[in-house]
């Protein structure tokens, strides 16, 4: 595997790549973002994979946590190397952003101030607009991303839409530990008795899903009763909800596709899941 930490050279790599998958990370790599790398080498045609590397301070908010984002650049590149990665593009806050960026992609406000959105303002324009700058970039002809973070997923994919980027979006499904916990970086940061709890997040989804395949209408119920069970344990949660899969809105007729999705605290890690109903 190459690593190239600036624009210039990635860019040369890539002309030489072929068809190119590519598979955006922040690091502290773990197994879900490996799945991605294995299912962009599957993907047909393809014939390298570019992985990215870098903590885009833009997309975090003030007082979040930027500063302690776990940083592991050393054990990242032997995994990636390992699951067949062709380039690494690993560039420093110099490279991406010279200047303070003066020109950001705004997401429509429907699908990115809602839910994540809501309780992290600014947070999806900071991701499309280096997620674009990314794509400028690379030039992939495939992007990978995970639905362990779907709204994000959602909102990059309408942003290679309506911006008739070339480049064709897909997500891949959650990887999870034994006990259900969706993988991430930040579970990291749960402490040993914040990590055995921590899997109850994926059960009460799991719980308001069942319902709903068993035919409940009224989706308020099970969410409030979730949400009541994760309090009842020491959650904080900011939402857990029922929406449509493809906008995120809240549902209105009967036979949409559906997700139930949750944020919440546990101490002082913030987790999201979702389940696909
Ligand atoms: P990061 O959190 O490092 O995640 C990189 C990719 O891995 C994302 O597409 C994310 O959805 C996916 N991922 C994370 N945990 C996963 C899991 N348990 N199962 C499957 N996929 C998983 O998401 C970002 O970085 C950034 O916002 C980025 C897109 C790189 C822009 O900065």
């Amino acid at each position: 595997m190459q690593i190239h930490t600036s624009i210039a050279a990635v860019r040369a790599a890539r002309a030489q790549a072929g068809r190119v998958a590519f598979v955006p990370t922040m690091g502290n790599l773990h197994d879900g973002h490996i799945c991605l790398v294995y299912a962009a080498r599957k993907h047909a045609n393809v014939d390298t994979v570019i992985a990215s590397i870098f903590v885009n301070r833009l997309q975090f908010g003030q007082g979040e946590d930027f500063d302690k984002y776990p940083r592991t650049f050393e054990a990242d590149c032997e995994k990636l190397a390992a699951a067949g990665v062709g380039h690494l593009f690993a560039p420093d806050e110099a490279e991406m952003y010279p200047q303070p960026q003066r020109y950001h992609v705004t997401p429509d406000p429907e699908q990115a101030s809602i839910l994540e959105g809501a309780f992290r303002p600014g947070h999806f324009r900071g991701v499309a607009t280096v997620v674009l700058k990314l794509f400028n970039i690379v030039q992939p002809d495939v992007a990978l991303f995970g639905k362990k973070d779907y709204q994000q997923f959602i909102v990059l994919k309408n942003m290679a839409s309506e911006l008739a980027l070339p480049i064709e979006v897909l997500a891949l499904d959650t990887v999870r530990a034994a006990d259900g916990l969706a993988l991430s970086s930040r579970n990291g940061y749960l402490l040993a008795t914040e990590r055995a709890e921590a899997p109850r997040l994926y059960q009460q989804l799991s719980v308001v899903a069942e319902a709903v395949r068993n035919g409940e209408r009224d989706f308020t119920r099970p969410c409030a009763a979730a949400l009541a069970e994760l309090e009842r344990h020491g959650w904080k949660p900011d939402y857990l909800t029922v929406r449509r899969r493809a906008d995120l809105q809240v549902p209105r007729e009967t036979g949409e596709p559906l997700v139930v999705l949750a944020a919440a605290r546990l101490g002082t890690t913030r987790l999201i899941d979702n389940i696909e109903i």
